[in-house]
C-alpha cells in the first residue's frame, strides 16, 4: 500500500513538474517575442544616409537683428531646418538672396514690403544641384509681412516639381502658418502638398528644446 502511494506522489509530482517545465518555457519564449516586439516598436525609422536621401529641406532665414529676439547669429528658420534635416537625413539648401537682407530690423522690413509691394523675385545665389533626386521637399522660411519671403517665391519658380511633394514649416511672431502657403504649388509647378507647421521663432533661440520636440511628433505624424 505504501509503495503504491509513494509510486502515486511520484507520478504527480513529475506530471506536476512537466507542466511547470512547459508554463514556463512558454512564457518564456512569450516574453522573449514580446520583448523583441517592442524593441523592434522602439527602434526608430531608419535614417537615409546622405548619398541615398530624396529629401531636401530648402531654407530662407536670416540671422540679425530680429524683432522678439534681438540680435541673433543663426535665424529662427535656420534653427528647425537644422532639426529637420538631423531627423531625416536629409540634404539642406539655403535660399540666400544675391543681395543680402539689412542687419537692422526695421530697414529689412521696409525693403521686404516694398518687394511683396512689387511682387519681386529677388535673386537667390547657387542652386540645387540635382533637384531631380528629391522627391520631398521641406520647404522653411519665416513669415514676412503675412506672406513668405518673395525670394522663397522665385525658388518656386525656379524648378520644375513634378512629381514631387513640398512640406513647408515657418516661424514667425506669432502668426504661425498664414494661409498663403495653400498656394505653393501654383508656383512650383507639379507639386503636391502636406500640411506645414508653424512655430513661434522666439521659441527656437529659447527653447530649443521644445522646439525639437514639436517638430519631431510633426515629423512623426506626416510617416518619418
Ligand atoms: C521683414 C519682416 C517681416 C515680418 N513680418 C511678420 C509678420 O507679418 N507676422 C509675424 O508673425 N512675424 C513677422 N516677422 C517676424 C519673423 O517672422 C520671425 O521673427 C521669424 O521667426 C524670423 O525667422 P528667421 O530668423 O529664420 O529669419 C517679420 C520679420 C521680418 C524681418
Amino acid at each position: 500500500m505504501k509503495k503504491i502511494f509513494v509510486l502515486i506522489l511520484t507520478i504527480l509530482t513529475t506530471m506536476m513538474f512537466a507542466a511547470c517545465g512547459n508554463d514556463t518555457e512558454g512564457s518564456s519564449s512569450n516574453s522573449d517575442s514580446s520583448t523583441q516586439m517592442q524593441k523592434e516598436a522602439e527602434q526608430p525609422a531608419p535614417v537615409p544616409t546622405k548619398s541615398d536621401t530624396k529629401i531636401l529641406v530648402a531654407y530662407f532665414s536670416r540671422p540679425g537683428e530680429n524683432y522678439q529676439v534681438g540680435y541673433i547669429t543663426k535665424g529662427n528658420t535656420h534653427i528647425v531646418a537644422d532639426m529637420i534635416a538631423e531627423a531625416t537625413g536629409a540634404d539642406m539648401f539655403e535660399i540666400k538672396t544675391v543681395k543680402p537682407y539689412p542687419e537692422a530690423y526695421q530697414e529689412c522690413t521696409d525693403i521686404a514690403k516694398q518687394e511683396q509691394m512689387d511682387n519681386a523675385r529677388p535673386e537667390i545665389a547657387g542652386k540645387v544641384e540635382d533637384m531631380s533626386k528629391y522627391d520631398t521637399i521641406f520647404l522653411g522660411y519665416p513669415i514676412w509681412w503675412s506672406d513668405m519671403p518673395m525670394a522663397v517665391y522665385t525658388f518656386l519658380e525656379s524648378y520644375d516639381f513634378s512629381g514631387k511633394t513640398i512640406i513647408p514649416f515657418c516661424t514667425s511672431a506669432g502668426d504661425y502658418m498664414t494661409g498663403k502657403e495653400v498656394h505653393i504649388p501654383e508656383f512650383a509647378k507639379g507639386a503636391t502638398m502636406r500640411d506645414g507647421i508653424g512655430i513661434f521663432g522666439k521659441e527656437c533661440q529659447d527653447n530649443p528644446d521644445k522646439v525639437r520636440e514639436t517638430v519631431t511628433n510633426w515629423l512623426k505624424n506626416l510617416g518619418f
